[in-house]
């Protein structure tokens, strides 16, 4: 694997990989990677040709009262775990050589960007949006792959990419790979190691109550009231405040008062110890399971 930082140097990789017609997918990340990123890797590998991974942890997704500083970077083993993963091509660049002097574009996604984290994290989605199409234009791959971890994130990329008309890659050449969770199934994040152990095992029952609520909510219980008895379950558990507790439409991320069976998503972020956690899951029978049983099925 071969690993680059400035733009002439990719440039140079690029058109080694891509020689003989060789197809590319392109996972981007922020670096501190876990299994999940990993299994985007492993799923790239299965869709095209050559693989190409960016590290590249993005102050302009950051917010002033963030974790940009503390943001775990760990270069040399991110490198090794992925050329164990079978990645071609690490893209790892200065902030200095993505964001040169005089920079001065965003790119926002109107509407999409405004719920959910939106609320919370104001200009995170303008950050995540400008630097993801930076990634796309430098590396031209065939395909990318995305964690449905942050579904908003993936929903917003989806939608920049159609509204663009991007072609490298393509809208539907976006691909959302399911989070990969541990056995009590607490969705993996970077962001898990700022929990003590005994925060950790609290933070189980954010995923627990989740499929509760849709248990709940494909039994038939009024939205409202599964998401109240979410909210209740959470900050049981010790967690110090939620941001939002939702169910929105699958595509469009619209409010969802009433349930009638249209793609639905439930969506929760809450803070416990100095972590923000995110997950989110399909409103579908399988996701109701608790995860040993949903593991099995
Ligand atoms: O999901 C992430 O790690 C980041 O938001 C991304 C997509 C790499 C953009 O910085």
């Amino acid at each position: 694997m071969q690993t680059v930082s400035t733009r002439a140097e990719l440039g140079k990789a690029l058109t080694a990989l891509k020689s003989g017609e060789k197809t590319l997918a392109l996972v981007p990340t922020m670096g501190a990677l876990h299994e999940g990123h990993l299994t985007l890797v492993r799923q790239a590998r299965r869709l095209a040709d050559r693989v190409a991974v960016s590290i590249f942890v993005n102050p302009m997704q950051f917010g002033a009262n963030e974790d940009l500083s503390a943001y775990p970077r760990q270069l040399a083993q991110d490198s090794r775990l992925l050329r164990e993963a079978g990645a071609d091509l690490l893209w790892a660049p200065t902030v200095a050589e993505m964001y040169p002097d005089g920079f001065a574009t965003t790119v926002t996604v109107p509407g999409l960007d405004r719920v959910l984290c939106g609320m919370h994290r104001p200009g995170h989605f303008d950050g995540v949006a400008t630097v993801v199409l930076k990634l796309f234009n430098q590396v031209r791959p065939d395909v990318a792959l995305f964690g449905e971890k942050d579904w908003q994130q993936l929903t917003i990329i989806r939608r920049m990419a159609r509204d663009l008309d991007l072609a490298s890659p393509h809208v539907d050449a976006i691909i959302g790979v399911p989070t990969v969770r541990e056995a009590d199934g607490m969705a993996l994040s970077s962001r898990n190691r700022y929990l003590s152990p005994e925060e950790r095992a609290r933070a189980a029952t954010l995923n627990r109550a989740m499929r509760a609520a849709i248990g709940a909510i494909l039994g038939g219980e009024a939205v409202g009231c599964a998401l109240d008895a979410l909210r209740r379950a959470i900050m049981a558990a010790g967690f110090q405040r939620i941001d939002y507790a939702e169910l929105r439409t699958a595509d469009t991320l619209d409010d969802i008062v009433e349930w009638k069976g249209q793609p639905a998503r439930l969506l929760v972020a809450a803070h416990i110890g100095k972590a923000r956690l995110i997950d989110n899951m399909a409103v579908e029978p399988a996701m109701a399971l608790v995860p040993e049983a949903a593991a099995a099925v």
